[in-house]
C-alpha cells in the first residue's frame, strides 16, 4: 500500500479531530467548557477511549448544508473503560453546528446505545447542543425518537448518565429524562422546554435562561437533575463516582471494595445522638456517615425535597442505596417531592441489584391543601409500589418515629423489608400521642375538671402504652430492637445474611406504576 494512503487516512482524522475549528474552540473554552473530545479523554482510563464513525457524514442538502463538513457529525461516539470497567460515551461537539442533531448524529448515538445493551456495559451521554439540527427538519426529529426508544429499551438494563455540559433545549431534554442520573454543572449548563423568547412571547413572562432551566433550579426546584458539579472536571470526578456503586447490568451487582474501615466498629455517638424530647430535630446524616465506611456517603439529588436523603455507601466495601428521612427538614415528613424523589431511587436501586437501607424516623404525611391538590396521594403511592415490587435485600432502622400511612411508606415489614431494627427510643403507632389522645379520649378530656391536665395525661399514657418499639417487637414487625452503638455491626450482618436472598414477582407484561 501506497504510504499516501497512510498520510490520507491521518490527514482526514486530523481534520476530524479538530471539530469546528480554533476559533470556536476557543470560544468554548472562554465560556468555562471543554471539548467533546476533551470530556471524553477525562472521563476514561488514560488511552482506552476507541472512537467509532469518527468519519460519519450528515447527507442534508437544504439551506447550503450540502457545502457544509460537520466533523464527527457533531458527536464524538465510542467506547472505552473507567476505573476498568467497560463504558459507552458519546459527547456532543458544540464547536460543530452548535452539537446540533441531525440523522446521523442521532445514528451514531443509537449505535452506542446499541452496542452498549447488547454487551451490558453503561452509557455516558455527555449533552452539549443547541437542539435538533434545523436544516434537517423531520429527518432530526426522527433522530430524537430513535434515541429516546432506546434509551427505553435500555432502562432498568444498564445505567445510563446523562451529562449536561451546555444548552439542552426543546424536545432534547427528554432523552436526559427517560435516563437513570442527570448531571448539571453549575453556570455552564441548561435544560428546557421552551426557551425564554419562547416564554416572554407565549406568557409574557421574564426570565433568565439560569433561571429557568440552569444546574441550580433544576437541582433543588424541579428535581429533573441528580447532581450539580461547580466545574467539568469535578462532574467527571463525580461521574465516575457513581459508576463505583453500580454494576454494569441488571445481571451483575456492584463492584466489592477492599473495607478499611472495622466491620465491627462500635459508634458510641449514636446511643446519644436522638435528643430526649421526642419534637427536638437533630441530623439524619451525621448517623449516615457514623454507620458508612469511611463515613463516605455519595448522595443523590441533594438539593431536592431535602425531607428525605436518598444517596449511596458502601458496608464492608458492598454498595448499598440509603433512603433516609432528614428531621431537620419538615420534620422528616413525607410531601409529593420526597415521595418523587425516593420512589424513583428505589426502583434505580431495585432494578441494578443495590441493596437498600431505610433509616427512619417519619412523623407522617405532610398535611395541607398544596398536598392534597397536588395528587399527594398518588405520589406517595409512588413509594409503596416500589418498595412491594423491589426484590433487592431491604433492612430498616428505626431510628424514632414511625407513625401510620408514612411507616408503611418508608417500607414496613409488610411492604417486603427484610430485617427491621427499632432503637429502644423508637415510637412505632398509627399516630403521634397528641393526635391520638385528642381523638380516642375526647370525652373524658373535655369532661374532665382541668382539660389541658387531663390533655396532657393522656398524651402521657398513650405515649407510655404505645409510642414505643415493643409493641410492634412483640407483634414481629420489628425484628429486634437493638442498641444504637452496634448499629453498624448489625447492618453488615444483616446485608450479608440477605445476600443470597433470592425472590420473584408475579410475571406480567409490567405493573401500572401510579404516575
Ligand atoms: C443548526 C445550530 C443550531 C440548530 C445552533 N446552531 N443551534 N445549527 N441547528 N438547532 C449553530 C449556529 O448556527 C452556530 O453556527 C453554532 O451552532 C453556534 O451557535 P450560536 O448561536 O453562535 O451559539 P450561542 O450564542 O452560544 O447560542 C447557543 C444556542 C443558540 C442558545 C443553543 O444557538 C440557539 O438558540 N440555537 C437554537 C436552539 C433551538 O431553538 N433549537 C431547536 C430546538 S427544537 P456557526 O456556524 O455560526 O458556528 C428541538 C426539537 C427537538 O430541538 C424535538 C425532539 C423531540
Amino acid at each position: 500500500m501506497s504510504i499516501d494512503k497512510i498520510n490520507d487516512l491521518h490527514s482526514r482524522l486530523e481534520t476530524i479531530q479538530a471539530g469546528g475549528g480554533e476559533k470556536r474552540i476557543e470560544k468554548q473554552h472562554k465560556s468555562g467548557k471543554m471539548t467533546a473530545r476533551e470530556r471524553i479523554n477525562m472521563l476514561m482510563d488514560e488511552s482506552s477511549f476507541v472512537e467509532i464513525d469518527a468519519f460519519m457524514k450528515h447527507r442534508c442538502t437544504e439551506f447550503g448544508m450540502e457545502k457544509e463538513e460537520t466533523p464527527a457529525e457533531g458527536v464524538v461516539t465510542g467506547y472505552g473503560t473507567v476505573d476498568g470497567r467497560l463504558v459507552y460515551v458519546y459527547a456532543q461537539d458544540f464547536t460543530v453546528n452548535g452539537g446540533s442533531l441531525g440523522e446521523m448524529h442521532a445514528k451514531k448515538i443509537c449505535k452506542v446505545l446499541d452496542l452498549a445493551l447488547k454487551m451490558g456495559a453503561p452509557v455516558v451521554g455527555i449533552n452539549d447542543s443547541g437542539g435538533a439540527r434545523i436544516q434537517e427538519g423531520v429527518d432530526a426529529l426522527s433522530g430524537y425518537g430513535q434515541i429516546f426508544f432506546r434509551n427505553t429499551m435500555a432502562s432498568g438494563v444498564i445505567p445510563q448518565i446523562s451529562v449536561i455540559m451546555g444548552p439542552c433545549a426543546g424536545g432534547a431534554v427528554y432523552s436526559p429524562a427517560l435516563t437513570d442520573f442527570i448531571f448539571m454543572v453549575d453556570k455552564t449548563s441548561q435544560m428546557f422546554i421552551t426557551g425564554p423568547q419562547v416564554i416572554k412571547a407565549v406568557t409574557g413572562e421574564e426570565v433568565t435562561a439560569e433561571a429557568l432551566g440552569g444546574g441550580m433550579t433544576h437541582n433543588s426546584t424541579s428535581g429533573v437533575a441528580h447532581f450539580l458539579s461547580q466545574n467539568e472536571e469535578a462532574c467527571i470526578a463525580e461521574i465516575k463516582k457513581l459508576l463505583s456503586f453500580l454494576p454494569s447490568n441488571n445481571m451483575e451487582t456492584a463492584p466489592i471494595f477492599d473495607c478499611q474501615d472495622d466491620m465491627n466498629r462500635l459508634v458510641e455517638d449514636l446511643n446519644t445522638i436522638i435528643p430526649e424530647s421526642s419534637n427536638k430535630a437533630y441530623d439524619m446524616k451525621d448517623i449516615i456517615s457514623n454507620l458508612v465506611d469511611n463515613g463516605d456517603f455519595f448522595e443523590v439529588q441533594p438539593y431536592f425535597a431535602q425531607n428525605i436523603i436518598t444517596g449511596f455507601a458502601r458496608l464492608n466495601g458492598a454498595s448499598v442505596g440509603i433512603i433516609a428521612n432528614q428531621p431537620k427538614v419538615l420534620a422528616g415528613c413525607l410531601d409529593i417531592n420526597a415521595s418523587d424523589k425516593a420512589g424513583r431511587f428505589i426502583r434505580t436501586c431495585d432494578a441494578f441489584n443495590v441493596p437498600i437501607l431505610n433509616l427512619i424516623d417519619v412523623p407522617g404525611f405532610l398535611p395541607g391543601t398544596n398536598q392534597e391538590y397536588g395528587g399527594i396521594i398518588r405520589h406517595g403511592a409512588k413509594m409503596l409500589y416500589a418498595y412491594s415490587e423491589a426484590t433487592v435485600p431491604i433492612v430498616n432502622v428505626i431510628t424514632r418515629k414511625a407513625y401510620g400511612g408514612a411507616y408503611l411508606a418508608m417500607c414496613s415489614k409488610d411492604l417486603g423489608a427484610d430485617m427491621v431494627f427499632a432503637w429502644p427510643q423508637a415510637e412505632i403507632a398509627v399516630m403521634g400521642p397528641d393526635g391520638a389522645a385528642n381523638i380516642i379520649f375526647k370525652r373524658d378530656i373535655e369532661n374532665a375538671e382541668n382539660p389541658a391536665a387531663a390533655r396532657a395525661e393522656k398524651i402521657q399514657d398513650y405515649k407510655d402504652r404505645f409510642a414505643t418499639p415493643y409493641i410492634a417487637a412483640s407483634r414481629g414487625y420489628v425484628d429486634d430492637v437493638i442498641e444504637p452503638s452496634t448499629t453498624r455491626q448489625r447492618l453488615i450482618s444483616a446485608f450479608d445474611m440477605l445476600s443470597s436472598k433470592r425472590e420473584t414477582r408475579p410475571s406480567k407484561k409490567h405493573g401500572n406504576l401510579p404516575v
